[in-house]
């Protein structure tokens, strides 16, 4: 039996020595060492020997065991050398090369934009406010005069949170809260994030931005609603911009407008951006609903304002000559670079 070990050993070694790469040794190795390998049948015969044999039997067994198994580790290393130097052939670095230059960021058109408008209206007196993204339902409808069973709180429009929290659908919650923190009089814009759970095409978003105004003090009126808001045109165009103002129902505000301007993406001819009636509502505004201000914690007979929610992402779009809103958010630096 001993010879029988040993002429195993041997032959395996010399398959182990001629094997060309590691699947040709895994053959090997499990065929002789596996559990179920020929040296396991060895194992197995040993309990039929006498204890003399069985000592010297044993001891042939184990060494065949270690020398092959050692016989795999150092053929198995050589194996992974070769293959290790075949792959620094093709995959090096100079770690002495100097880097390519540090690309500069940019600031993205809407934020662009929100620092100019920022900086007009800080100028006139407005404070900046922020408000949260997620809202409740009071600041988002209720004191806003919209009532429970307006369309704007359709299930459709509004992305509802547990816990009757929502995701707000404009920035005028903001005009609520700067009312109730600030007091009358106020002059104050709201930037922001705003949801609604609609169709992504060329002109909707589910995620885009506002800018909220409002103004409050004594005796206010349209006639300065409507110089803000032909400042502010004028500051961001920089140029002459036909504009519209049509009736618009809003709950917060009586009166309520449009205001429209010319699209110009396509100069009124029509296009995709302007639904192709070449015109692009921008600014809905108007005077301060009564219910508005109490909910703002201010008496509507001693005090009156204006209010307006301009569409910033609509407004860049019209600037830079967008023509669809999905570039804004994607992230492409091929966009982002034009800025
Ligand atoms: N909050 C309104 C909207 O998102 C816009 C608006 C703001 C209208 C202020 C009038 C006054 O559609």
């Amino acid at each position: 039996m001993i010879a029988d070990i040993e002429a195993l050993a041997a032959s395996a070694l010399s398959r182990i020595a001629s094997a060309e790469n590691l699947d040709q040794m895994e053959v090997v190795r499990v065929e002789v060492l596996g559990r179920k390998g020929t040296l396991a049948d060895f194992g197995k015969l040993m309990g039929k020997l006498s204890a003399e044999d069985r000592v010297s039997a044993g001891k042939a067994l184990n060494g065949a065991k270690t020398s092959l198994e050692a016989a795999f580790e150092i053929k198995k290393a050589a194996f992974e050398n070769v293959a290790l130097t075949e792959r620094l052939k093709s995959e090096w670095f100079d770690p002495t090369i100097p880097p390519q230059g540090i690309l500069p960021g940019s600031l993205h058109p809407l934020t662009q934009i929100q620092n100019e408008i920022e900086s007009l209206f800080f100028s006139m007196g407005f404070t900046i406010l922020d408000g949260p993204e997620v809202e409740t339902e009071f600041y988002n409808f209720d004191a806003l005069n919209i009532p429970a069973d307006h369309p704007a709180r359709d299930m459709q429009d509004t992305f509802w949170l547990e816990g009757g929290y929502l995701l707000r659908t404009h920035t005028s919650p903001v005009q609520v809260r700067g009312m109730q923190r600030l007091g009358p009089p106020l002059r104050m814009i709201a930037p922001g994030r705003v949801f609604r759970n609609e169709e992504v095409d060329p002109s909707h978003e589910h995620t885009f931005y506002q800018l909220e105004g409002m103004m409050v003090d004594r005796n206010v009126s349209i006639a300065n609603l409507l110089y803000f808001m032909k400042t502010l045109l004028s500051g961001i165009f920089k140029r002459d911009v036909t504009v519209r103002l049509r009736p618009g129902f809003f709950p917060f505000v009586e009166p309520g407008f449009e205001l429209d301007i010319q699209c110009m993406v396509c100069g009124g001819v029509g296009c995709p951006v302007c639904k192709q009636s070449g015109w692009v509502e921008l600014l809905p505004c108007g005077l301060v609903h009564p219910n508005v201000l109490r909910a703002g914690g201010i008496n509507p007979d001693e005090f009156g304002g204006f209010a307006f929610g301009l569409g910033l992402t609509r407004l860049v779009m019209m600037r830079y000559l967008i023509d669809d809103i999905r570039w804004l958010q994607s992230g492409d630096l091929r966009f982002l670079k034009q800025f």
